[in-house]
């Protein structure tokens, strides 16, 4: 399948460039600048985008260009610093500015050809640089003009070489997407093949040619991911597949049930294993109230007990795992992984405890492209659409103690929320909506009865990707709706707020 190849050198954008493409119908992958552990030999490479970076190339320790990816002959894009660091590889000049370009500007096109093919004379950009091309390399020639960047776009003479001081990928970028079409498209000449039905049939392959004879075995949370992963795989290899869903008691009202019933539909009956463990889980977080030590044992407890039920399965050799493309590319980020603020709790820990073979088919798709997937696959929509829950479940939106009183509670006041916002127009954008329970007491008043009971959060966030989160403008109707239903119907809540912080500075988790 005709591919691009991002090379990343750190730019917070890097992931929307391959997102961008993916759009496009075109496969894509993101490779660290250095090319370390990464061949650039693979005929269905039909070009390369250099992506920006926090860096600036007048710095000593400045990430360089390979001369491979020169002489590799196929067209390439610079973006940001792509464009900085092919200017100073190729003998151009690329100097520190006074004052940092960031925001929107509009970019005069001089020549409408190649990548601004179709584009009128004029555009909106989106700028976010220090350092500006001061001279163009021999053979270039300039393309477009800001009010203040005189070389916001440049070109080779064989028009091969491509490079755009800002970013297409971002919406500021109105017509960006074409841009990155033009090249991407018709300079790259890629054929869009990048269909959830090509992909299908890919990864069943792949799954049949990696796992061959042996058997698997899923760690099943019920989440988009690990459905997705399961149904592809039994398309592919059958019943060498069983999956085991681990109740811990810490999920949501109904959901255990719910998972099993979806799962029988999808797989028949007898390829999911569902283990009761909550009485275990319950008992070891007694008394626990730091949201480190909660994660560390819940993390823990999962571990022994999935390994106790795969062990009464005999010969499994694989463990198939939900792993998606952001998690890959976080794990060799050239900027090294980011800092974790929470220590999450996911089934990291089983391959290296139970030496299995780990099998992802996942591993390069987006949330969206999974979710294209899951739908071609025939999953039903509420799975499809379900918003991620962290692997400690409600045991980190219950402040302090875990009880199972706490948990009724919660689960109640949560059931609300979803009820309430499921029809509204908001909820598809809505990344994570949901109840905290803090057990603080505070009076209210029921009929002529003083109240003193808990407050309840209503926590609802719009993010891409859960790094950065905003939260979500829900109506006056509907926030009322919850905060009647809730106080009325959920004894043991008197209270009701609703958390208006962004991420960050707080997280999108209470604890
Ligand atoms: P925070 O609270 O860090 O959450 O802003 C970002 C995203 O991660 C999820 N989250 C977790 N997921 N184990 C998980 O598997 C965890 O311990 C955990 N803590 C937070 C959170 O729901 C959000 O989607």
């Amino acid at each position: 399948m005709d591919k691009i190849i991002i090379l990343d050198y750190g730019s917070q954008y890097t992931q929307l460039i391959a997102r961008r493409i993916r759009e496009l119908q075109v496969y894509c992958e993101i490779w660290p600048y250095h090319l370390k552990g990464y061949d650039l030999k693979s005929s269905d490479i039909k070009g390369i985008i250099l992506s920006g970076s926090p860096y600036s190339v007048t710095d000593i320790n400045a990430p360089t260009l390979e001369l491979s990816v020169l002489s590799f002959g196929r067209p390439i894009l610079g973006i940001c610093y792509g464009l900085q660091v092919l200017v100073k590889t190729l003998g151009g000049k690329v100097v520190q500015s006074q004052t940092r370009e960031y925001g929107k500007a509009v970019l005069s096109i001089i020549d409408k050809n190649g990548i601004f093919e179709g584009l009128g004379s004029e555009t909106v950009c989106w700028m976010s640089h220090g350092d500006s091309v001061k001279e163009i390399p021999a053979d270039f020639r300039c393309i477009g003009r800001t009010e203040t960047c005189d070389h916001a776009a440049i070109v080779n003479q064989e028009g091969k070489i491509w490079g755009i001081q800002f970013h297409p990928e971002v919406s500021h970028t109105p017509l960006g997407k074409d841009i990155l079409g033009n090249f991407v498209l018709t300079i790259c000449g890629c054929a869009q093949e990048w269909t959830a039905e090509s992909i299908v049939k890919q990864q069943i392959q792949w799954v049949r040619n990696t796992v061959k004879k042996e058997n698997v075995v899923c760690a099943l949370s019920g989440g988009v991911d690990s459905v997705t992963a399961a149904v592809l795989t039994y398309r592919a290899i059958g019943d060498q597949l069983r999956c085991i869903f681990v109740n811990n008691g810490l999920l949501r009202k109904e959901e255990p049930e719910h998972v099993v019933r979806n799962m029988e539909q999808l797989l028949g009956k007898g390829r999911v294993i569902s283990v009761d463990a909550k009485d275990l889980f319950l008992r070891e977080l007694q008394g626990v109230v730091d949201p480190e030590q909660k994660r560390k044992i819940i993390g823990r407890l999962f571990i022994e007990v999935f390994e106790e039920e795969a062990k009464k399965l005999g010969d499994v050799t694989c463990l198939l795992q939900g792993t998606t493309y952001p998690d890959v590319i976080e794990s060799t980020s050239v900027c090294g992984p980011s800092v974790r603020i929470k220590s999450h709790h996911n089934v990291g820990g089983l391959p290296e405890h139970m030496n299995l073979r780990v099998i992802e088919p996942l591993r390069f798709l987006f949330k969206d492209e999974v979710r294209k997937l899951a739908i071609e696959l025939g999953i039903p929509d509420d799975v499809v659409w379900r918003q991620p829950f962290p692997g400690p479940g409600l045991a980190v939106r219950i402040i302090g103690e875990v009880t199972e009183s706490r948990l009724e509670i919660l689960r109640d006041m949560d059931f609300i929320i979803y009820q309430e916002l499921r029809n509204t127009p908001i909820f598809k954008k809505i990344w994570q909506s949901f109840g905290v329970l803090v057990p603080v007491r505070s009076v209210g008043i029921m009929g002529d009865e003083r109240t003193y009971k808990y407050v309840g959060v209503l926590r609802a966030v719009m993010s891409e990707d859960g790094m950065t989160a905003d939260w979500a403008k829900i109506s006056y109707e509907t926030l009322d709706m919850i905060a009647r239903r809730v106080v009325n119907e959920v004894t043991g809540i008197g209270r009701m707020v609703f958390d208006i912080t962004s991420k960050p500075p707080a997280t999108i988790e209470w604890e």
